[in-house]
């Protein structure tokens, strides 16, 4: 898993909850990059989820709910690192459409070792997207929140309901509403 993962955790966790946590989880002695993390480098994606699971123990939330806060947070990082990979979307279904095929492709040239999920997408209607998160990885909840920063990003809340495709997390489905589409009037 690539460092900026890493990084913008460890930051998200020094924001949130303060350094003295931060040092916490990094002391560690499971992680074989000693807690030491480079945003260019790569590491073991087993250490992102220690880090987590040490995270949820420590402050007693549950795993979803971290996993889902850090993506929002993730999302913001992905502006700022990379808005280019903004410019082409005007709409958020637009985005999301363009994340397995765009956004993700581009990221692979960037960082050849990336490991990521794929995305498969289909309109229902036009206010509601179906999105298939599929990944060795199960970072299904990663992907929730960094849907939900999209939606707000472009200005559009969304419901978003995440169903499970299989037991080991590695297939997820989530069928994405923009809110107040549901209204009678449309
Ligand atoms: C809403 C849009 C997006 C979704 C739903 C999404 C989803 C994900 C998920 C769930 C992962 C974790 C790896 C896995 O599950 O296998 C991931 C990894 C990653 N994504 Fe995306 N992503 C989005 C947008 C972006 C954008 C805009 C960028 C950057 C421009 C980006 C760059 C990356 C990078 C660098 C990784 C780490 C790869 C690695 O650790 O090797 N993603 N993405």
């Amino acid at each position: 898993m690539k460092g900026i993962v890493f990084t913008e955790f460890l930051e998200m966790v020094e924001e949130k909850f303060g350094m003295e946590v931060v040092n916490d989880l990094l002391a560690n002695p499971a992680l074989k990059s000693g807690g030491v993390y480079s945003s260019v480098g790569t590491y073991d994606h087993m250490e992102i989820v220690m880090l987590v699971v040490a995270l949820g123990k420590r402050t007693g939330i549950e795993l979803p709910a971290l996993l889902r806060a850090f993506g929002q947070y993730l999302f913001g990082t992905f502006k700022r690192a990379y808005p280019h990979m903004f410019e082409h979307s005007t709409d958020a279904f637009g985005f999301l459409e363009g994340v397995d095929q765009e956004v993700h492709v581009e990221v692979l040239k960037l960082y050849p070792d990336a490991e990521l999920p794929s995305f498969e997408t289909k309109r229902l209607s036009s206010n509601v997207l179906q999105m298939d998160y599929r990944s060795e990885r199960s970072m299904g909840d990663l992907a929730f929140g960094l849907i939900e920063a999209c939606g707000a990003h472009y200005g559009e809340g969304f419901d978003i309901v995440a169903t499970p495709q299989s037991d080991d997390g590695k297939h997820v489905q989530f069928v994405v509403t923009r809110q107040g589409s549901n209204a009678s009037h449309g």
